[in-house]
């Protein structure tokens, strides 16, 4: 399973990139909002100079011609961008078209694995199941992982790939790759809290100091 991380923060990409673990980031439009006074177009480019993988841009209409719009202005960004859209019917009209023109997409803010088979149908180049989101309406959001998954299994022709979006915590980047996502897209936060271990500190303190009794 890849990891992406799933900010605009341009310090976290870097830093995370420097770990050597990268293979994508995602952003969208809360992110953004984040990044105060942060130009759309520039923090995408800023991205793609540290990250080299799929770097999603979000559209933020809500009807197909508009996604179309906003998708063939993004992607004269860089040749990385990929084209984040939602889950509705407009969104699905935006990814067949897309995929038409050679435009890859992420379908964002997929909630059941209608969507997702759909998305697929449609073209989508990913599709981003919100397991957090999910369990915060106390439904197991890895099922819906293992759902798209064993469907998208079923179909030798479908390619999409299933990105485990709304992480929230460590073991969910574990559950999600042993459900069968082929990418997890993980808040800095958690990425930090996933390389955190007292045992490790533990160790490190206990070799240092027999390394400065030695002799
Ligand atoms: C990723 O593509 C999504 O936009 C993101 O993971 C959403 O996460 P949230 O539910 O924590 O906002």
């Amino acid at each position: 399973m890849q990891i992406y991380l799933d900010t605009a923060n341009i310090d976290e990409i870097r830093e995370a990139a420097s770990w050597g673990i990268l293979s994508g980031v995602t952003t969208n439009p809360s992110l953004m909002a984040k990044e105060k006074g942060a130009d759309f177009k520039t923090t995408i480019q800023e991205i793609a100079e540290l990250v080299d993988g799929p770097i999603s841009a979000e559209t933020v209409s809500l009807d197909a011609e508009g996604m179309l719009r906003e998708g063939h202005e993004y992607v004269q960004w860089h040749p990385n961008v990929i084209i984040k859209v939602p889950s509705t019917p407009e969104g699905l009209k935006a990814v067949h078209q897309l995929a038409k023109d050679s435009i890859r997409t992420n379908v964002t803010l997929c909630f059941n694995a209608n969507q997702a088979l759909f998305a697929a149908r449609a073209g989508a180049f990913i599709i981003s199941p919100f397991i957090g989101r999910v369990d915060d309406m106390s439904v197991d959001g890895i099922d819906l992982i293992r759902e798209i998954v064993a469907i998208y299994r079923n179909d030798p022709a479908i390619k999409t790939m299933v990105l485990a979006a709304s992480i929230r915590h460590p073991r969910h980047i574990i559950d999600a790759a042993t459900a069968g996502a082929d990418i997890a897209t993980c808040p800095f936060k958690v990425l930090q809290q996933s390389m955190k271990h007292p045992l490790t500190d533990i160790g490190i303190e206990k070799f240092l100091a027999d390394w400065k009794s030695r002799q």
